[in-house]
């Protein structure tokens, strides 16, 4: 691992890179440690009453984790693995919620071992091997919110009990004497609405009451991630951290006044969005007509006489969706590529393939760029979410080098010289 304490773009840092190591056309990462830590005194100024919990599943590079942890925060794990990574680097048990409501028994004897007692559920199976395997866990019983509210992607499906069978459940873990504590929800990945905070926090709230009046000592809301961490904003709504924090705030004012009610969070890609930045090399070029491209489900080259045949012009690079650009799956448009062209050239309709034999390792489809050659560097902002812990060894492709960089002012902030 590089560590530079210095302040650069992120043009200066794909080119400094570049040049330290010109014999080497592996595509590389640039991890800004600083972005991280800036990024937390920012959530400390606009969730006060809010502690995070970094969902490890977002980005779980062993830089990225210590930070945060030596910074005091806490974490969200899913698996015994992600739980041991974080012991290992010296947190407190306490400072864990197991957040993921299926646990695998082994994983769940694992927590108890372990006294990572905090822990989600959403279904009655889970709350019956949580009693024969750790009835002494505090449980947090995770809601699935209930509206329309846009987000990139939803988790409500798999995850959460309708708040009108939260009683039920409840109930369920009234008998097994268990020791439910509070509420949690997420709100879905990329939240596009504030409403959708605002709805779930007031849905909570009503949950939490059915708990107190059952006897259970509900103490703990959870108000999940899904708050946006790009650089490049998001052009759908252009709803921000700051926004999502505003409305947030005036609902837990709302619904949960006074400090008897401890509230966390598990934000992921918050905290390491923009931190990341990934250069890929063109490793090939290829032109092609518009209607020589075989369109899917298609055995027949496109012959449309009412649309222009153009050369679409199509890079091939050295990393894709079974590198860092897994994200593509699920959002075609969250890659925005950036070049080292003069911003004056000539645009062309181009496309974007990751290195793999499978065709459907497509990163972006019609993108405008300059006129690119094989060998030619570009570069990818706002990498840090979702990207690494989905690297798969699909063709064996090299995974991304990673190279880290901090500001030293903020580098000492944490770590007195
Ligand atoms: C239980 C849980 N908590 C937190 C997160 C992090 O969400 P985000 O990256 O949108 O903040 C996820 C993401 O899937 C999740 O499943």
């Amino acid at each position: 691992m590089v560590m530079a304490v210095l302040i650069i773009t992120t043009n200066d840092q794909v080119q400094k890179i570049l040049r330290s190591s010109s014999s080497s056309d592996n595509a590389f990462a640039i991890g800004n440690l600083g972005d991280i830590i800036r990024k937390h005194r920012h959530w400390q100024e606009y969730f006060p009453r809010v502690e995070p919990f970094y969902a490890i599943k977002c980005n779980d590079v062993e830089p990225v984790i210590r930070i945060l942890a030596d910074m005091g925060l806490s974490f969200d794990c899913a698996s015994k693995i992600e739980i041991q990574k974080i012991l290992d680097l010296g947190v407190d048990p306490s400072r864990i919620i197991y957040a993921n409501t299926f646990k695998q028994p082994s994983f769940l004897k694992f927590a108890a071992e372990n006294c990572v007692s905090l822990m989600t559920f959403d279904c009655e199976d889970e709350l019956t091997k949580i009693k024969k395997v750790y009835p002494e866990a505090k449980l947090v019983l995770r809601i699935s919110p209930q509206s329309n509210y846009k987000v990139k992607f939803h988790l409500g499906r798999k995850f959460g009990c309708h708040p009108l069978r939260a009683s039920e459940l409840l109930q369920v873990a009234m008998k097994l004497k268990l020791n439910v504590i509070g509420v949690s929800f997420h709100v879905g990945s990329g939240c596009l609405e504030t409403g959708a905070f605002e709805a779930a926090i007031e849905q909570s709230r009503k949950v939490f009451d059915i708990g107190l009046a059952m006897g259970f000592n509900m103490h703990l809301l959870d108000i999940g991630g899904g708050f946006p961490g790009q650089k490049i904003q998001n052009v759908e709504t252009n709803i921000t951290f700051e926004e999502i924090a505003r409305v947030a705030n005036k609902s837990l004012d709302k619904y949960f006044p006074g400090n008897d009610v401890r509230i966390i969070a598990e934000p992921g890609q918050y905290y390491v969005a923009s931190a990341f930045t990934v250069a890929v090399n063109i490793i090939t070029k290829k032109i092609v007509m518009d209607d020589e491209i075989v369109q899917p489900n298609s055995t027949e080259c496109v012959d449309d006489p009412t649309t222009q045949n153009e050369p679409v012009r199509m890079y091939i690079i050295n990393d894709g969706i079974y590198g860092c650009f897994f994200a593509c799956f699920v959002d075609p448009r969250c890659y925005v590529p950036s070049h080292f062209k003069s911003i004056d050239e000539e645009l062309y309709n181009s496309t974007i393939w990751g290195p793999t034999c499978d065709a459907l390792d497509l990163i972006i489809d019609n993108v405008k760029l300059p006129e690119l050659s094989t060998g030619d560097w570009i570069y990818f902002k706002d990498m840090g979410a979702y990207s690494f812990p989905n690297i798969s060894s699909f063709n064996n492709m090299p995974r991304v080098k990673e190279f880290y960089i901090c500001e030293r002012k903020l580098w000492e902030e944490i770590y007195q010289p």
